[in-house]
């Protein structure tokens, strides 16, 4: 090779190193989440938020988290502004399991993956979201019931009438919960449902609804199954403003294990509640940078969680998150 020739391959080369050298690394982009909560309505869903807001500063995600006050259209809403801002994963707790198809299909045609957490949708098609984190409700309400089966066999003297507190028309926890506790108590004909109606998973509508079942059917309760604690909680109030005591008069069963059912449990005022584990939030992230890494994740992540009587509240009570 001619010398001129050579020596101007040899600076081209020189000049691209020292490109390579000074040119800044580009830091890389933060993965953004578009987040759509249900609400604030109970201490679990307060805990859930934790989690998801408190993983995702760890792991440094640029969070969009929107509250939809228990309201769909809310949640149709902030996942269209998602779509708009290009987040990189939507994901949203679902108030209520049916009319998500169309904005679903919305997030897959903009080619923005969505995770369902805490509560599933009921959809046509399952490629409208990637994958779903959070509990078996059907076996939470199982759970509550076999409790309740066992109870009425140490007590087979006992009368037990049901009255039932669901949770929010529509949600996935409300409808399941109601069905896998049904399906295990029809084992007894002594476990009657008598007066069944929604108190929203608030408290002020569980003490409102409870202190409607009282008036009409009084001394006849003798079981309250609350579809979670917050709503077992107004309801203890109510128990206790109409003279009665909660726990003993009333046996309550309830779901979640907030700190709030663990100080009623030692006080005596309630019996036992099931788990659901709100800690969802590393789960979430984790599972959002794999799927934006193009990793296969898991249709259905599910969480382990236990039941606990009043016996084991105040050994448990110092282990409690949330
Ligand atoms: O979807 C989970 C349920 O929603 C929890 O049991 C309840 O407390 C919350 O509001």
């Amino acid at each position: 090779m001619p010398l001129p020739i050579r020596r101007t391959i040899l600076a081209a080369v020189a000049a691209a190193a020292c490109a390579a050298v000074i040119i800044p690394a580009q830091a890389a982009k933060p993965l953004t989440i578009g987040f759509s909560q249900v609400g604030a309505e109970s201490e679990w869903r307060t805990a859930n938020t934790a989690s998801i807001k408190a993983a995702a500063k760890q792991a440094g995600v640029n969070l969009k988290f929107a509250d939809a006050q228990q309201q769909q259209q809310n949640q149709v809403k902030a996942i269209r502004s998602f779509i708009a801002q290009r987040v990189d994963v939507i994901a949203f707790s679902p108030v209520v399991e049916t009319g998500w198809e169309t904005v679903l299909r919305e997030a897959k045609n903009a080619k923005i993956p969505v995770i369902l957490t805490d509560r599933s949708v009921k959809v046509s098609d399952p490629s409208l979201y990637v994958s779903f984190i959070g509990s078996d409700f059907v076996e939470e309400g199982r759970r509550a019931g076999r409790w309740l089966l066992d109870y009425a066999k140490k007590n087979p003297n006992k009368a037990l009438n049901i009255v039932e507190l669901q949770g929010t028309v529509g949600s996935a926890p409300a409808t399941d919960r109601k069905t896998g506790f049904a399906e295990v108590i029809a084992g007894n004909p002594k476990l009657k449902i008598i007066r069944s109606q929604t108190g929203d998973f608030t408290r002020a509508k569980g003490k409102e609804v409870m202190e409607a079942f009282l008036k009409s059917e009084g001394k006849n309760i003798n079981v309250l199954f609350a579809h979670n604690d917050d709503m077992a909680i107004g309801a203890i109030q109510a128990i206790e403003e109409a003279g009665l005591k909660p726990g003993k008069d009333i046996v309550i069963v309830s779901i979640d294990g907030v700190r709030g059912a663990f100080e009623a449990m030692m006080q005596g005022k309630l019996n036992v509640t099931v788990e659901c584990n709100p800690l969802l939030g590393p789960t979430l992230v984790q599972t959002a940078q794999s799927v934006v890494a193009g990793k296969p994740v898991p249709k259905r992540i599910t969480v382990d969680e236990g039941v606990f009587p009043a016996e084991a509240a105040a050994k448990e009570f110092p282990n409690r998150k949330y």
